[in-house]
């Protein structure tokens, strides 16, 4: 039996007769850019997160480097951001003109480690991205005190974290600014890119939504430079569709989780994700680490075997190409990135896997072992 990584007409073709409606009602209107789709998908957003403000834009990745260019960071400017993550948090830190300072994570969760944070900084340091990894809160009364001590602005990383909490909190909504993806492969994934800022932050949201679209204000006046960033009315439209469904969807990652940790518990040679009490992970990955250097040969097994698998990420940041010409700690050793990057492969974990599916996953897990 095939199993893919990721199969998003599974989800799409049960809900095309909905997303239709929504592509016509958009069409009939004739208004694409900006309007009350894009209005009444931020204002879902505010209410599902419980902020004051959201702010559709056009990518995570842009989400991102708005929040920086608002929080007014740029050249001279350090950012400390995990190593162990997507490209996209280092690189809009570097396309500000300010430099990403990488710290380690921690092991059991991959999530940031705010002890190693300490090492990098500096009195050039003026904000922390945390990054909520795999659908995971990071520790976020950690990054409270870290960001208190050292006055640092926060942007939480929320691309793969949409509806994940932390004590209650949802992430994304408990520090100056919240991103979050909405491309096709993350939890809410839209057909085609887009994203999302939240804040509860009156000035920064103000900032962020002229910056959204140019720095424009009013019409033909710019007091400020920005760009591009809007969300495409119809894809906010489709977005709304797809968010009417988002817990089931949620739903269903955690009972394929449930599923495959009580399954996979006795296999010794596979760490599994752990679960902290009071996060609410919602899943975007379900993330092995594979023991005794086995992982790229259990990557081939599972190839051939018809099951999808990805190492998310083979690469740290600190070791990228880009970043090379940093100096200082940026391109020493980060002993728990570096041992992940080589033990980690995720298996398909997408709402819609079928037990039939997961079995296969799981018998091929095992077959492997012995
Ligand atoms: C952790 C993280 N940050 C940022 C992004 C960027 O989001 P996008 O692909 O919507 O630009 C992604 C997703 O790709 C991500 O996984």
């Amino acid at each position: 039996m095939n199993v893919p990584l990721l199969d998003v007409n599974a989800q799409n073709h049960p809900i095309a007769d909905e997303l239709r409606a929504a592509f016509n009602g958009v069409l009939e209107t004739g208004r694409f850019i900006m309007g009350s789709e894009v209005e009444q998908f931020e204002s879902a957003m505010t209410e599902f997160l419980g902020v004051k403000h959201a702010i559709g834009l056009s990518s995570g990745t842009d989400a991102i480097l708005l929040a920086l260019m608002a929080m007014d960071i740029g050249v001279g400017d350090e950012v400390i951001c995990p190593s162990f993550t997507f490209f996209a948090t280092a690189g809009c830190i570097a396309r500000t003109g300010a430099t990403p300072v990488f710290c380690d994570c921690h092991p059991d969760t991959f999530n940031i480690d705010f002890a190693s944070a300490e090492e990098c900084v500096s009195e050039k340091t003026k904000a922390i991205i945390p990054v909520h990894l795999f659908g995971q809160s990071v520790d976020m009364d950690a990054c409270e005190v870290f960001a208190k001590k050292y006055e640092l602005k926060v942007i939480e990383d929320t691309a793969q974290s949409l509806g994940a909490q932390f004590n209650g909190r949802a992430c994304g909504a408990m520090s100056d600014f919240g991103s979050y993806s909405f491309f096709p492969s993350k939890n809410l994934g839209g057909l085609g890119d887009g994203g999302l800022l939240v804040t509860q932050n009156d000035e920064l949201a103000d900032i962020a939504t002229k910056m959204r679209n140019h720095g424009m204000h009013p019409r033909y006046y710019h007091q400020m430079i920005g760009g591009n960033f809007r969300l495409d009315a119809l894809q906010a439209a489709l977005l709304r569709v797809k968010f009417s469904h988002y817990a089931d969807y949620i739903r269903q990652r955690q009972e394929n989780a449930a599923y495959y940790r009580k399954q996979l518990a006795s296999l010794d040679s596979i760490i599994l994700p752990t679960e902290q009490e009071g996060y609410a992970h919602i899943w975007n990955q379900f993330t092995l680490r594979v023991q005794n250097g086995q992982r790229d040969a259990l990557k081939n097994y599972l190839g051939n075997q018809g099951v999808g698998c990805e190492i998310y990420y083979p690469i740290p940041m600190h070791q990228q190409q880009c970043f090379a010409h940093l100096e200082g700690n940026q391109r020493t050793s980060l002993a728990s990135t570096d041992q992940l990057s080589k033990e980690v492969l995720s298996i398909p974990i997408y709402p819609e896997l079928s037990h039939e599916q997961q079995d296969a996953v799981i018998t091929a897990l095992k077959s492997f072992q012995s």
